[in-house]
């Protein structure tokens, strides 16, 4: 029961998905493991991201992980059938864009998503979006060199605004919503607010993974009663890198 629960991500963006499950489970013992020095997956092959996602899960069940939460939406695109595969009896929870709850609050609206390159061309995707998207437009973004800026700390800087403006301007006013389907995109949400609008709908899939981790810990009786404790691995392994974790888990 005291065993881990690891959180895995390309890099820091999955930190948006362990404030909540800090928030749903404060009695767990949290690994996050960051691969900060192969980030972005999101421009890689669907072969790489799949071999780069098997290994950190083999480096965390080896390190004794009762539960793995995949907080990529990239790598849960692309590898969580082989990853359910593989650990047939470990609890295996990936995240998905939040389309489901924007749509069903605006069912005739128009709503966009924003996720890599990766997320949006695998079939994990277009089967969400079938599913779902019922009379409701979607439209897709995926703004190139944003994972990046946010690994360097720079989610709300004038850098971001700039790179996020020739993608998110053309939509101010003409969308519902706008779903963040990649986990690094909550820690820009102040220029993309400050581009769309204030009052512009985010939604992402934090805390709903943060709930289904629950139910599924709770159901095979796995919960820990405390206390919880958090530590922190990173690829890359630098200061620098873990300072970056420290403030953007606050
Ligand atoms: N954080 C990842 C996601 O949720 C992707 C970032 C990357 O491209 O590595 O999709």
């Amino acid at each position: 029961m005291s065993a881990p629960v690891a959180v895995f991500d390309s890099g820091v963006g999955g930190v948006s998905v362990l404030r909540c499950l800090l928030r749903e489970l404060p009695g767990e013992n949290f690994l996050f493991y960051g691969d900060s020095a192969n980030a972005p997956y999101g421009v890689r092959p669907t072969a790489e991201i799949r071999a780069l996602t098997l290994a950190a899960a083999r480096r965390l069940f080896g390190a004794g992980a009762k539960a793995l939460v995949v907080a990529c939406n990239t790598a849960t695109a692309a590898a969580i059938n082989e990853l359910r595969e593989a650990y047939p009896q470990k609890i295996v929870i990936g995240i998905e864009p939040a389309l489901k709850p924007a749509v069903d609050a605006f069912p005739h609206g128009t709503v966009a998503v924003m996720a890599t390159q990766a997320t949006l061309r695998e079939e994990k995707f277009h089967t969400l979006e079938a599913h779902f998207a019922g009379d409701c437009r979607i439209l897709t973004v995926s703004p190139a060199g944003l994972v990046e800026l946010v690994e360097r700390g720079m989610g709300d800087s004038p850098e971001a605004e700039a790179l996020l403006r020739p993608y998110l301007a053309p939509l101010a006013g003409k969308i519902d919503a706008l779903v963040l389907g990649c986990t690094h995109f909550p820690f820009a949400s102040a220029p993309i607010r400050r581009i769309l609008g204030e009052s512009l709908p985010l939604y992402d899939g934090g805390g709903g993974t943060a709930r289904e981790t629950r139910r599924r810990l709770a159901a095979a009786g796995l919960l820990n009663p405390g206390p919880g404790s958090l530590s922190w691995e990173n690829s890359l392994g630098t200061a620098q890198i873990y300072r970056l974790c420290e403030r953007l888990v606050r």
